[in-house]
């Protein structure tokens, strides 16, 4: 039996990039995906994994920012497969800017989408894990922020690190109902919006920041939405059992430098 065979899980953000990229893996490991995005090409990533792996899917196309439009997604889930199990909330934007530059109507960009997209969707999932005694929620923050930042990443970089706060506080509070949260903090992973931060960095030569990006990194590259959904998979699975308000650095070692010029 793989390790998500059976269990339901609700992915936002699915349409691309590291959302389809852990959709991908858990439907390679069984689970039946509630699958939403904000883009309807997700209802093609929908469309494949169940031919691909068998698994059944169903597929909303939501703003995540809208508490109602999340209601909706999770109740659609629920008419098709009963209860939740499991949530990625994936979904989230990223825009550089310098700070003295960055609009309110930037800084709300990311609040509502990073922020409040996790907390709708989280809202609009937990009753129904409740009712099943259990589920696990798996919070995509990042290195940004909580461990470090690079110009222009003010406002995503305090979305990102509020994560953090979310997760314990979330997980604290509802680990005696068998609720676990836990939170991954991604370095760099090539995905569209890897390459529109690099084509906002330097719109003549994008490629050659992600280049850099990759030479910066101990390992030496991005890392794959595939490893992301590994992680989130061993989060979302009976395996992680004790685990809840912790936070999981996946990032090829990119946090580790102390300098770039000192050593053997
Ligand atoms: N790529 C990285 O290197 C990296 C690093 C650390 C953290 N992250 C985080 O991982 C998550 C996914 O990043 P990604 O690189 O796959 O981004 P991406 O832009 O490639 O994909 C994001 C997906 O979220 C969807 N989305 C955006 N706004 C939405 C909304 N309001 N409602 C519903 N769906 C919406 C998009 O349509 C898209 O399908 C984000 O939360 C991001 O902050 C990414």
């Amino acid at each position: 039996m793989k390790k998500l065979s059976g269990k339901t899980a609700f992915i936002t953000g699915a349409a691309m990039g590291l959302g389809e990229g852990i959709a991908k893996v858990y439907a390679g490991y069984g689970a039946n995906l509630l699958l939403a995005d904000i883009n309807p090409k997700v209802e093609q990533v929908a469309k494949e994994l169940n031919e691909q792996y068998g698994v059944e899917t169903v597929t909303a196309v939501i703003d995540v920012a809208d508490a109602k439009s999340c209601k909706a997604a999770a109740q659609k889930g629920i008419e098709k497969f009963g209860k939740f199990d499991i949530l990625c909330a994936i979904a989230g934007v990223c825009k550089l800017e310098n700070f003295l530059e960055m609009s309110e109507e930037d800084l709300d960009f990311h609040i509502n989408v990073n922020i409040k997209g996790v907390w709708n969707t989280t809202k609009a999932v937990l009753p129904y894990m409740l009712e099943n005694k259990g589920g696990n929620i798996v919070v995509m923050s990042s290195v940004t922020g909580d461990l470090v930042a690079d110009p222009g990443e003010v406002a995503y970089a305090l979305s990102k690190a509020a994560l953090i706060g979310f997760t314990k506080a979330l997980a604290v509070e509802y680990a005696p109902q068998n609720i676990r949260v836990n939170a991954i903090q991604l370095g760099y992973a090539r995905t569209p919006m890897a390459e529109r931060i690099a084509m906002q960095s330097n719109p003549d030569d994008p490629e050659a920041v992600l280049t850099e990006m990759a030479k910066s990194i101990p390992m030496r590259r991005l890392g794959l939405p595939t490893e992301v959904g590994e992680l989130a998979a061993f989060l979302g699975c009976s395996e992680s059992s004790y685990i809840t308000g912790s936070q999981f650095v996946i990032d090829g070692g990119s946090t580790l430098p102390e300098s770039v010029s000192v050593g053997v």
